[in-house]
Protein backbone atom coordinates (compact mmCIF):
# COMPACT_ATOMS: atom_id res chain seq x y z
CA UNK A 1 0.00 0.00 0.00
CA UNK A 2 1.56 3.77 -0.89
CA UNK A 3 2.80 5.24 2.22
CA UNK A 4 2.10 8.94 2.79
CA UNK A 5 3.62 12.31 5.14
CA UNK A 6 0.10 12.39 6.22
CA UNK A 7 -3.38 10.81 6.64
CA UNK A 8 -6.17 12.50 7.80
CA UNK A 9 -9.69 11.00 8.47
CA UNK A 10 -12.49 13.22 7.45
CA UNK A 11 -12.87 15.61 5.14
CA UNK A 12 -14.85 18.41 6.34
CA UNK A 13 -13.51 22.19 7.21
CA UNK A 14 -10.98 20.70 9.35
CA UNK A 15 -9.52 17.89 7.33
CA UNK A 16 -9.54 18.99 4.27
CA UNK A 17 -7.97 22.22 4.76
CA UNK A 18 -5.46 20.52 6.87
CA UNK A 19 -4.75 18.31 3.54
CA UNK A 20 -4.69 20.96 1.43
CA UNK A 21 -1.95 22.67 3.57
CA UNK A 22 -0.36 19.73 3.94
CA UNK A 23 0.09 19.13 0.15
CA UNK A 24 1.28 22.94 -0.34
CA UNK A 25 3.96 22.78 1.91
CA UNK A 26 5.00 19.60 -0.15
CA UNK A 27 3.91 17.07 2.01
CA UNK A 28 2.32 13.63 0.41
CA UNK A 29 -0.82 13.58 1.71
CA UNK A 30 -4.22 11.44 1.79
CA UNK A 31 -7.46 11.55 2.77
CA UNK A 32 -9.80 8.85 4.09
CA UNK A 33 -13.59 9.85 3.70
CA UNK A 34 -16.54 7.23 3.76
CA UNK A 35 -19.36 9.58 2.64
CA UNK A 36 -19.64 9.60 -1.23
CA UNK A 37 -19.18 13.52 -1.50
CA UNK A 38 -15.93 15.21 0.40
CA UNK A 39 -16.66 18.05 2.54
CA UNK A 40 -18.26 16.45 6.21
CA UNK A 41 -20.77 17.79 7.68
CA UNK A 42 -20.39 21.25 6.84
CA UNK A 43 -20.83 20.96 3.27
CA UNK A 44 -23.21 18.08 3.11
CA UNK A 45 -25.73 18.50 6.16
CA UNK A 46 -24.77 21.46 7.81
CA UNK A 47 -23.65 24.94 7.27
CA UNK A 48 -24.09 25.55 3.36
CA UNK A 49 -27.07 23.96 3.09
CA UNK A 50 -28.95 25.50 5.92
CA UNK A 51 -27.80 28.68 4.37
CA UNK A 52 -29.40 28.15 1.03
CA UNK A 53 -32.38 27.50 3.26
CA UNK A 54 -32.14 30.33 4.90
CA UNK A 55 -31.35 32.40 1.72
CA UNK A 56 -34.40 31.06 0.17
CA UNK A 57 -36.87 31.84 2.92
CA UNK A 58 -35.81 35.14 3.74
CA UNK A 59 -36.45 35.93 -0.04
CA UNK A 60 -39.56 35.21 0.99
CA UNK A 61 -40.17 37.05 3.75
CA UNK A 62 -38.53 39.78 2.42
CA UNK A 63 -41.72 39.35 -0.84
CA UNK A 64 -44.22 39.29 1.35
CA UNK A 65 -43.05 41.86 4.42
CA UNK A 66 -41.24 44.67 2.23
CA UNK A 67 -41.76 44.46 -1.93
CA UNK A 68 -45.19 46.16 -1.32
CA UNK A 69 -43.50 48.92 0.89
CA UNK A 70 -40.45 49.34 -1.79
CA UNK A 71 -43.34 49.68 -4.83
CA UNK A 72 -43.07 46.00 -5.93
CA UNK A 73 -46.11 44.70 -7.07
CA UNK A 74 -45.74 40.91 -7.29
CA UNK A 75 -48.19 38.05 -7.22
CA UNK A 76 -48.37 36.54 -3.27
CA UNK A 77 -45.29 33.95 -3.45
CA UNK A 78 -45.70 30.46 -2.72
CA UNK A 79 -43.46 27.68 -2.21
CA UNK A 80 -42.31 25.02 -4.27
CA UNK A 81 -40.23 22.72 -1.61
CA UNK A 82 -39.04 20.31 -4.07
CA UNK A 83 -37.72 23.15 -6.19
CA UNK A 84 -36.27 24.17 -3.23
CA UNK A 85 -34.52 21.45 -2.09
CA UNK A 86 -33.65 21.01 -5.63
CA UNK A 87 -31.54 24.52 -5.25
CA UNK A 88 -30.32 23.29 -1.95
CA UNK A 89 -28.83 20.44 -3.66
CA UNK A 90 -27.28 21.82 -6.40
CA UNK A 91 -25.36 24.90 -4.22
CA UNK A 92 -24.61 21.63 -1.98
CA UNK A 93 -23.01 19.93 -4.83
CA UNK A 94 -21.26 23.03 -6.25
CA UNK A 95 -19.20 22.79 -2.95
CA UNK A 96 -18.39 19.27 -2.83
CA UNK A 97 -16.97 18.93 -6.34
CA UNK A 98 -15.51 22.49 -5.74
CA UNK A 99 -13.15 20.18 -3.16
CA UNK A 100 -12.67 16.90 -5.50
CA UNK A 101 -11.22 19.93 -7.79
CA UNK A 102 -9.03 20.69 -4.93
CA UNK A 103 -7.86 17.48 -4.28
CA UNK A 104 -7.00 16.81 -7.81
CA UNK A 105 -5.11 20.07 -7.96
CA UNK A 106 -2.67 19.67 -5.17
CA UNK A 107 -2.44 15.98 -5.55
CA UNK A 108 -4.17 14.84 -2.81
CA UNK A 109 -5.44 11.11 -2.47
CA UNK A 110 -8.86 10.55 -1.72
CA UNK A 111 -8.96 6.84 0.16
CA UNK A 112 -12.83 6.03 0.18
CA UNK A 113 -14.02 4.40 2.89
CA UNK A 114 -14.30 4.01 7.00
CA UNK A 115 -11.09 4.63 8.65
CA UNK A 116 -9.65 2.65 12.08
CA UNK A 117 -6.20 3.27 13.36
CA UNK A 118 -4.71 -0.38 14.15
CA UNK A 119 -1.25 0.94 15.23
CA UNK A 120 0.42 4.41 15.26
CA UNK A 121 1.63 4.73 11.45
CA UNK A 122 -1.25 2.45 9.77
CA UNK A 123 -4.69 3.26 8.79
CA UNK A 124 -6.80 0.61 7.83
CA UNK A 125 -9.64 1.47 5.50
CA UNK A 126 -11.41 -2.24 4.41
CA UNK A 127 -9.02 -4.77 4.20
CA UNK A 128 -6.34 -1.82 3.21
CA UNK A 129 -3.56 -0.69 5.70
CA UNK A 130 -1.58 2.53 4.43
CA UNK A 131 1.18 4.03 6.25
CA UNK A 132 1.80 7.41 7.55
CA UNK A 133 4.22 9.39 9.32
CA UNK A 134 1.50 11.38 10.79
CA UNK A 135 -2.62 11.02 11.21
CA UNK A 136 -4.68 13.79 11.53
CA UNK A 137 -8.28 12.88 12.93
CA UNK A 138 -10.63 15.31 11.69
CA UNK A 139 -13.58 13.29 12.15
CA UNK A 140 -16.00 16.31 13.27
CA UNK A 141 -19.27 15.28 15.58
CA UNK A 142 -22.64 14.23 16.02
CA UNK A 143 -26.21 15.35 16.99
CA UNK A 144 -26.35 14.73 20.77
CA UNK A 145 -29.78 13.64 21.58
CA UNK A 146 -31.03 13.91 25.06
CA UNK A 147 -32.16 10.71 26.93
CA UNK A 148 -35.11 9.20 26.04
CA UNK A 149 -35.49 10.96 22.97
CA UNK A 150 -34.94 8.52 19.77
CA UNK A 151 -34.31 10.77 16.61
CA UNK A 152 -35.79 8.73 13.45
CA UNK A 153 -34.65 11.63 10.61
CA UNK A 154 -38.45 11.85 9.84
CA UNK A 155 -40.49 12.50 12.72
CA UNK A 156 -38.05 13.78 15.46
CA UNK A 157 -34.97 15.01 13.18
CA UNK A 158 -31.74 16.22 14.01
CA UNK A 159 -30.48 19.12 11.87
CA UNK A 160 -29.29 16.55 9.28
CA UNK A 161 -33.04 15.61 9.03
CA UNK A 162 -34.59 18.51 9.28
CA UNK A 163 -32.66 19.84 6.28
CA UNK A 164 -34.18 17.46 3.98
CA UNK A 165 -37.89 16.73 5.64
CA UNK A 166 -40.45 15.91 2.43
CA UNK A 167 -42.76 18.51 2.94
CA UNK A 168 -42.84 21.62 5.13
CA UNK A 169 -44.66 20.14 8.68
CA UNK A 170 -47.78 22.65 9.80
CA UNK A 171 -45.82 22.91 13.06
CA UNK A 172 -42.69 22.56 14.17
CA UNK A 173 -41.27 22.01 18.10
CA UNK A 174 -37.98 23.03 18.54
CA UNK A 175 -35.77 21.57 21.37
CA UNK A 176 -32.57 23.66 22.47
CA UNK A 177 -32.52 27.40 21.79
CA UNK A 178 -29.04 27.28 19.91
CA UNK A 179 -27.80 28.43 16.81
CA UNK A 180 -29.16 25.13 14.82
CA UNK A 181 -32.92 25.50 16.60
CA UNK A 182 -32.81 29.09 15.89
CA UNK A 183 -31.70 29.22 12.51
CA UNK A 184 -33.57 25.91 11.03
CA UNK A 185 -36.89 27.44 13.12
CA UNK A 186 -37.11 30.73 11.70
CA UNK A 187 -36.38 28.41 8.18
CA UNK A 188 -39.89 27.08 8.74
CA UNK A 189 -41.26 29.70 10.33
CA UNK A 190 -40.87 31.70 7.80
CA UNK A 191 -41.87 28.48 5.35
CA UNK A 192 -45.18 28.67 7.24
CA UNK A 193 -45.03 26.08 9.79
CA UNK A 194 -45.88 26.96 13.67
CA UNK A 195 -42.55 26.87 15.51
CA UNK A 196 -42.48 26.45 18.98
CA UNK A 197 -38.60 26.86 20.83
CA UNK A 198 -38.41 24.75 24.23
CA UNK A 199 -35.28 26.10 25.54
CA UNK A 200 -33.76 24.47 29.41
CA UNK A 201 -31.66 27.71 29.81
CA UNK A 202 -33.65 31.30 30.65
CA UNK A 203 -31.69 32.86 27.49
CA UNK A 204 -31.32 31.89 23.73
CA UNK A 205 -27.78 31.35 22.41
CA UNK A 206 -25.77 30.32 25.55
CA UNK A 207 -22.44 32.01 25.80
CA UNK A 208 -23.64 35.12 23.37
CA UNK A 209 -23.81 38.54 24.79
CA UNK A 210 -26.74 39.06 27.53
CA UNK A 211 -28.26 41.87 25.19
CA UNK A 212 -27.76 40.39 21.92
CA UNK A 213 -29.54 37.42 23.35
CA UNK A 214 -32.66 39.34 24.43
CA UNK A 215 -32.70 41.84 21.86
CA UNK A 216 -32.08 38.07 19.40
CA UNK A 217 -35.18 36.73 21.21
CA UNK A 218 -37.76 39.68 20.98
CA UNK A 219 -37.04 39.73 17.06
CA UNK A 220 -37.44 36.23 16.47
CA UNK A 221 -40.60 35.95 18.78
CA UNK A 222 -41.68 39.38 16.46
CA UNK A 223 -41.45 37.13 13.57
CA UNK A 224 -43.82 34.40 15.01
CA UNK A 225 -41.26 32.15 17.13
CA UNK A 226 -43.01 31.01 20.13
CA UNK A 227 -40.60 30.26 23.16
CA UNK A 228 -41.00 28.10 26.36
CA UNK A 229 -38.19 29.29 28.46
CA UNK A 230 -36.62 27.30 31.72
CA UNK A 231 -38.04 23.93 30.42
CA UNK A 232 -36.56 20.59 30.52
CA UNK A 233 -37.29 18.52 27.48
CA UNK A 234 -38.38 14.70 29.58
CA UNK A 235 -40.26 12.74 26.56
CA UNK A 236 -40.75 12.83 22.99
CA UNK A 237 -44.03 10.18 22.24
CA UNK A 238 -45.56 9.59 19.04
CA UNK A 239 -49.51 10.55 19.02
CA UNK A 240 -52.01 10.78 15.85
CA UNK A 241 -50.74 12.94 13.18
CA UNK A 242 -47.31 13.71 14.92
CA UNK A 243 -45.46 13.78 18.37
CA UNK A 244 -46.00 15.31 21.64
CA UNK A 245 -42.95 16.89 23.57
CA UNK A 246 -43.59 17.30 27.50
CA UNK A 247 -41.21 19.32 29.27
CA UNK A 248 -40.81 20.52 33.03
CA UNK A 249 -40.78 24.14 33.99
CA UNK A 250 -37.58 24.31 35.89
CA UNK A 251 -39.24 27.02 38.46
CA UNK A 252 -41.72 24.93 39.56
CA UNK A 253 -41.21 21.62 38.42
CA UNK A 254 -44.94 21.39 36.98
CA UNK A 255 -45.30 19.14 33.51
CA UNK A 256 -46.14 20.28 30.41
CA UNK A 257 -46.54 19.21 27.11
CA UNK A 258 -47.03 20.75 23.43
CA UNK A 259 -47.33 18.97 19.86
CA UNK A 260 -46.09 19.22 16.77
CA UNK A 261 -46.11 17.24 13.41
CA UNK A 262 -42.03 17.00 13.76
CA UNK A 263 -39.87 17.73 16.68
CA UNK A 264 -36.14 19.09 15.69
CA UNK A 265 -33.77 18.03 18.59
CA UNK A 266 -31.01 21.06 18.63
CA UNK A 267 -29.49 19.90 21.78
CA UNK A 268 -26.07 20.19 21.02
CA UNK A 269 -23.09 17.67 18.88
CA UNK A 270 -20.51 15.67 20.44
CA UNK A 271 -17.44 14.21 18.75
CA UNK A 272 -17.69 11.23 16.42
CA UNK A 273 -15.26 8.90 16.81
CA UNK A 274 -17.36 5.79 16.17
CA UNK A 275 -15.15 2.94 14.72
CA UNK A 276 -11.89 4.90 14.98
CA UNK A 277 -10.03 1.83 17.46
CA UNK A 278 -9.19 4.55 19.89
CA UNK A 279 -9.92 2.64 22.77
CA UNK A 280 -7.68 -0.07 21.77
CA UNK A 281 -5.07 2.53 20.52
CA UNK A 282 -5.16 4.26 24.38
CA UNK A 283 -6.04 7.44 23.12
CA UNK A 284 -6.64 9.55 25.93
CA UNK A 285 -9.96 11.77 25.75
CA UNK A 286 -11.66 14.43 28.15
CA UNK A 287 -14.27 13.76 30.46
CA UNK A 288 -16.96 15.63 28.23
CA UNK A 289 -15.41 12.44 25.50
CA UNK A 290 -13.38 14.72 23.15
CA UNK A 291 -9.79 13.41 22.36
CA UNK A 292 -7.52 15.09 24.47
CA UNK A 293 -4.50 17.09 22.68
CA UNK A 294 -1.57 19.30 23.59
CA UNK A 295 -0.92 22.82 22.22
CA UNK A 296 0.13 21.76 18.99
CA UNK A 297 -3.07 19.21 18.04
CA UNK A 298 -0.97 16.06 19.06
CA UNK A 299 -2.55 13.24 21.41
CA UNK A 300 -0.78 10.97 23.74
CA UNK A 301 0.22 8.76 20.86
CA UNK A 302 2.94 9.97 19.02
CA UNK A 303 2.27 10.26 15.45
CA UNK A 304 -1.44 10.81 15.93
CA UNK A 305 -2.95 14.45 16.16
CA UNK A 306 -6.79 15.46 16.39
CA UNK A 307 -8.60 19.04 15.25
CA UNK A 308 -11.99 20.51 14.89
CA UNK A 309 -15.01 19.42 16.30
CA UNK A 310 -13.53 16.14 17.80
CA UNK A 311 -11.25 18.46 20.02
CA UNK A 312 -11.82 20.68 22.92
CA UNK A 313 -13.23 24.04 21.70
CA UNK A 314 -16.28 25.72 20.04
CA UNK A 315 -17.45 23.19 17.17
CA UNK A 316 -17.09 25.77 14.52
CA UNK A 317 -16.16 24.94 10.93
CA UNK A 318 -13.49 27.73 11.16
CA UNK A 319 -12.30 26.92 14.25
CA UNK A 320 -11.43 23.88 12.46
CA UNK A 321 -9.94 24.76 9.37
CA UNK A 322 -7.93 27.36 11.71
CA UNK A 323 -6.68 24.16 13.35
CA UNK A 324 -6.18 22.25 10.31
CA UNK A 325 -3.92 25.27 8.76
CA UNK A 326 -1.77 25.53 11.95
CA UNK A 327 -1.31 21.61 12.37
CA UNK A 328 -0.15 21.38 8.94
CA UNK A 329 2.25 24.13 9.58
CA UNK A 330 3.72 22.36 12.52
CA UNK A 331 4.03 18.89 10.57
CA UNK A 332 5.71 20.49 7.67
CA UNK A 333 8.17 21.71 10.45
CA UNK A 334 6.48 25.66 10.41
CA UNK A 335 4.95 27.42 13.68
CA UNK A 336 1.46 26.91 13.46
CA UNK A 337 -0.51 29.00 15.91
CA UNK A 338 -4.17 29.80 16.32
CA UNK A 339 -5.56 32.52 18.23
CA UNK A 340 -8.26 31.07 20.10
CA UNK A 341 -9.39 35.17 21.36
CA UNK A 342 -10.33 36.25 17.86
CA UNK A 343 -12.69 33.10 16.56
CA UNK A 344 -15.88 34.94 15.35
CA UNK A 345 -19.12 33.05 15.90
CA UNK A 346 -22.30 33.94 13.89
CA UNK A 347 -25.82 33.03 14.15
CA UNK A 348 -27.50 33.21 10.14
CA UNK A 349 -31.20 33.83 11.46
CA UNK A 350 -32.59 37.49 10.53
CA UNK A 351 -31.02 39.84 11.17
CA UNK A 352 -27.58 38.05 11.40
CA UNK A 353 -25.73 37.75 14.81
CA UNK A 354 -22.03 37.94 15.25
CA UNK A 355 -19.82 38.20 18.34
CA UNK A 356 -16.02 38.24 18.83
CA UNK A 357 -13.49 38.18 22.07
CA UNK A 358 -15.32 38.69 25.47
CA UNK A 359 -19.12 39.52 26.60
CA UNK A 360 -19.76 41.97 29.65
CA UNK A 361 -20.36 38.92 31.92
CA UNK A 362 -16.70 37.38 30.80
CA UNK A 363 -15.59 40.58 31.76
CA UNK A 364 -17.30 41.55 35.31
CA UNK A 365 -15.91 37.86 36.13
CA UNK A 366 -12.98 38.69 35.23
CA UNK A 367 -12.82 41.79 37.11
CA UNK A 368 -11.86 43.71 34.17
CA UNK A 369 -12.35 47.14 33.92
CA UNK A 370 -13.96 47.68 29.87
CA UNK A 371 -15.73 50.29 28.26
CA UNK A 372 -18.95 49.89 26.14
CA UNK A 373 -19.25 51.80 23.02
CA UNK A 374 -22.62 50.75 21.49
CA UNK A 375 -24.61 51.87 18.50
CA UNK A 376 -28.16 51.64 17.40
CA UNK A 377 -28.79 50.55 13.27
CA UNK A 378 -31.56 53.04 13.58
CA UNK A 379 -29.17 55.72 13.23
CA UNK A 380 -27.40 53.89 9.92
CA UNK A 381 -29.06 55.74 6.82
CA UNK A 382 -28.32 51.75 5.10
CA UNK A 383 -29.38 50.09 7.38
CA UNK A 384 -32.90 51.94 7.56
CA UNK A 385 -32.96 52.41 3.75
CA UNK A 386 -33.31 48.22 3.87
CA UNK A 387 -35.72 48.11 6.91
CA UNK A 388 -33.10 46.96 9.01
CA UNK A 389 -32.75 49.37 11.42
CA UNK A 390 -33.29 46.90 14.67
CA UNK A 391 -30.28 45.90 16.25
CA UNK A 392 -27.01 47.35 17.18
CA UNK A 393 -23.34 47.21 17.25
CA UNK A 394 -21.39 46.94 20.56
CA UNK A 395 -17.85 47.17 20.89
CA UNK A 396 -16.25 46.92 24.69
CA UNK A 397 -12.75 48.06 24.91
CA UNK A 398 -10.23 48.28 28.10
CA UNK A 399 -10.84 51.43 30.44
CA UNK A 400 -7.74 52.25 30.21
CA UNK A 401 -5.28 51.35 27.05
CA UNK A 402 -8.57 51.63 24.34
CA UNK A 403 -7.78 47.98 23.65
CA UNK A 404 -10.26 46.34 21.75
CA UNK A 405 -11.92 43.08 23.89
CA UNK A 406 -14.59 42.32 22.10
CA UNK A 407 -17.58 43.14 20.00
CA UNK A 408 -21.00 41.85 19.78
CA UNK A 409 -23.48 42.89 16.82
CA UNK A 410 -27.37 41.90 16.02
CA UNK A 411 -28.07 43.83 12.47
CA UNK A 412 -27.76 43.59 8.99
CA UNK A 413 -24.66 41.87 7.43
CA UNK A 414 -23.37 41.31 10.84
CA UNK A 415 -21.87 38.24 10.01
CA UNK A 416 -19.78 40.19 7.70
CA UNK A 417 -19.55 43.30 9.73
CA UNK A 418 -17.76 41.52 12.13
CA UNK A 419 -14.36 40.53 10.49
CA UNK A 420 -13.49 44.13 10.46
CA UNK A 421 -13.34 44.02 14.68
CA UNK A 422 -11.67 40.79 14.25
CA UNK A 423 -9.11 41.88 12.00
CA UNK A 424 -8.45 44.96 14.37
CA UNK A 425 -8.14 42.88 17.84
CA UNK A 426 -5.79 40.52 15.79
CA UNK A 427 -3.08 43.61 15.25
CA UNK A 428 -4.22 44.40 19.22
CA UNK A 429 -6.23 47.44 17.94
CA UNK A 430 -7.54 50.04 20.58
CA UNK A 431 -10.97 51.55 19.84
CA UNK A 432 -9.70 54.89 18.18
CA UNK A 433 -7.98 53.24 15.70
CA UNK A 434 -11.14 51.63 14.39
CA UNK A 435 -12.98 54.99 15.31
CA UNK A 436 -9.98 57.45 13.09
CA UNK A 437 -10.41 54.98 9.93
CA UNK A 438 -12.22 56.55 7.10
CA UNK A 439 -15.21 54.01 6.23
CA UNK A 440 -17.40 53.99 2.89
CA UNK A 441 -20.80 55.76 3.05
CA UNK A 442 -23.21 54.66 3.24
CA UNK A 443 -22.40 51.54 4.37
CA UNK A 444 -23.51 48.60 7.70
CA UNK A 445 -19.71 49.31 8.48
CA UNK A 446 -20.54 52.62 9.17
CA UNK A 447 -22.14 51.89 12.87
CA UNK A 448 -19.06 49.62 13.44
CA UNK A 449 -16.93 52.91 13.30
CA UNK A 450 -19.60 54.61 15.66
CA UNK A 451 -19.63 52.22 18.06
CA UNK A 452 -15.88 52.45 18.20
CA UNK A 453 -16.30 55.94 18.19
CA UNK A 454 -18.59 55.57 21.03
CA UNK A 455 -15.97 54.38 23.49
CA UNK A 456 -14.26 57.61 23.00
CA UNK A 457 -15.77 61.18 22.83
CA UNK A 458 -19.35 59.68 21.48
CA UNK A 459 -20.80 58.66 18.19
CA UNK A 460 -21.86 61.01 15.35
CA UNK A 461 -25.31 59.73 13.98
CA UNK A 462 -26.61 59.16 18.00
P1 LIG B 1 -26.06 24.52 21.18
O1 LIG B 1 -25.14 23.99 22.19
O2 LIG B 1 -25.74 25.77 20.47
O3 LIG B 1 -27.52 24.71 21.82
C1 LIG B 1 -28.21 23.65 22.43
C2 LIG B 1 -29.30 24.22 23.32
O4 LIG B 1 -30.12 23.16 23.77
C3 LIG B 1 -28.76 24.92 24.55
O5 LIG B 1 -29.30 26.22 24.62
C4 LIG B 1 -29.22 24.02 25.69
O6 LIG B 1 -29.47 24.74 26.89
C5 LIG B 1 -30.51 23.41 25.12
N1 LIG B 1 -30.92 22.14 25.76
C6 LIG B 1 -30.13 21.10 26.11
N2 LIG B 1 -30.87 20.13 26.68
C7 LIG B 1 -32.16 20.55 26.70
C8 LIG B 1 -33.40 19.98 27.16
N3 LIG B 1 -33.47 18.78 27.73
N4 LIG B 1 -34.53 20.70 27.02
C9 LIG B 1 -34.49 21.93 26.44
N5 LIG B 1 -33.35 22.50 26.00
C10 LIG B 1 -32.19 21.83 26.11
O7 LIG B 1 -26.25 23.30 20.16
P2 LIG B 1 -26.84 23.20 18.68
O8 LIG B 1 -27.68 24.38 18.35
O9 LIG B 1 -27.42 21.84 18.59
O10 LIG B 1 -25.55 23.28 17.78
C11 LIG B 1 -24.54 22.26 17.91
C12 LIG B 1 -23.18 22.82 17.55
O11 LIG B 1 -23.12 23.17 16.18
C13 LIG B 1 -22.87 24.07 18.35
O12 LIG B 1 -21.57 23.94 18.87
C14 LIG B 1 -22.95 25.17 17.35
O13 LIG B 1 -22.03 26.21 17.64
C15 LIG B 1 -22.62 24.48 16.03
N6 LIG B 1 -23.31 25.17 14.95
C16 LIG B 1 -22.87 26.39 14.56
C17 LIG B 1 -23.53 27.11 13.59
C18 LIG B 1 -23.04 28.47 13.23
O14 LIG B 1 -21.93 28.81 13.58
N7 LIG B 1 -23.82 29.31 12.57
C19 LIG B 1 -24.73 26.58 12.93
C20 LIG B 1 -25.12 25.31 13.44
C21 LIG B 1 -24.42 24.65 14.39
Amino acid sequence: MATYDVIIIGAGPGGYVCAIRCAQLGLKTAVVEGRETLGGTCLNVGCIPSKALLHASHQLHEARHNFAAMGLRVAAPKVDWAQMLAYKQEVIDGNTKGIEFLFKKNKIDWIKGWAAIPAAGKVQVGDDIHEAGHIVIATGSEPASLPGVEIDETGVVSSTGALALPKVPKSLVVIGAGVIGLELGSVYKRLGAEVTVIEYLDAVTPGMDAEVQKTLQRMLKKQGLAFVMGAAVQTVAKVKGGHKVTYKLRKNETEASVEAEVVLVATGRKPYLTGLGLDALGIELTKRGQIATDGHYATNIKGIYAIGDAIVGPMLAHKAEDEGLALAEILAGQAGHVNYGVIPGVIYTHPEVASVGATEDALKEAGRAYKVGKFSFMGNARAKAVFAGDGFVKILADTETDRILGAHIIGPGAGELIHEVCVAMEFGAAAEDLARTCHAHPTFSEAVREAALACGDGPIHA
